[in-house]
């Protein structure tokens, strides 16, 4: 292995990819489900014709795999080296400091959002009356993965892993692409329905 990167990561460590793959996964597969329910009724069918229970297994199955990631980047954070340069005292206290806004970003959302508004219901015709605007969406467009992104870089800043660091930076690009798709998709579904309405 190149020796620039001795000390700071170990490729060799399966639980690398692991932990990559999972990453990688988990907003394709919410992206294609939800479509699936938005163009198919898909997830509906499943549920018996009834696009709440629909939606709610989906948020469900999409929380369990959150939880699966998280355990697959601790347990790949685990075989990776420690970098010298990240065990001083003040990297820990900014990874205490990004753990607990990321973990606001995340939870705030959720509870303005709900669980139909958090997991995709939109896709499944489950619109909110209005927009959103207070906190934490004052604050981001996007509190959820911006909280997301940052709970992963504390944990990297925590174990002083650089490993952590480059997994970060994946995520980061993960949910950057993932908003691609799905901002204009969301956008498109409200249009769709405030044009309805107006109709009315
Ligand atoms: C966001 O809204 C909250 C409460 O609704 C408020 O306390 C906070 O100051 C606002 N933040 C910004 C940056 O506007």
């Amino acid at each position: 292995m190149s020796s620039a990167l001795q000390g700071l990561l170990d490729l060799d460590q399966p639980s690398l990819y692991f932990s990559l793959a999972t990453i990688l996964f988990n907003p394709i597969f919410w992206n294609i489900a939800a479509r699936s329910e938005y163009r198919h009724r898909a997830i509906t069918r499943l549920a018996g014709g009834n696009s709440r229970h629909g939606c709610y297994a989906l948020a469900v199955t999409i929380f369990s795999l959150g939880i699966f990631r998280d355990y697959l980047y601790k347990n790949a954070i685990e075989h990776q080296p420690q970098h010298p340069i990240l065990a001083y005292g003040e990297v820990k206290v900014t990874a205490a400091l990004f753990f607990i806004v990321g973990n606001v970003l995340v939870l705030s959302s959720m509870y303005a959002l709900g669980v139909t508004g958090t997991y995709l219901g939109d896709y499944f015709g489950i619109l909110m009356d209005e927009r959103v605007t207070g906190f934490p969406f004052n604050v981001t467009d996007n509190p959820m993965y911006h909280g997301s992104t940052l709970v992963f870089l504390s944990t990297a800043l925590w174990y002083g892993s650089p490993a952590g660091l480059l997994i970060t930076a994946i995520v980061f690009i993960a949910y950057t692409v993932a908003l691609r798709f799905e901002e204009p998709f969301t956008a498109m579904i409200y249009a769709q329905r405030d044009a309805h309405s107006k109709k009315e």
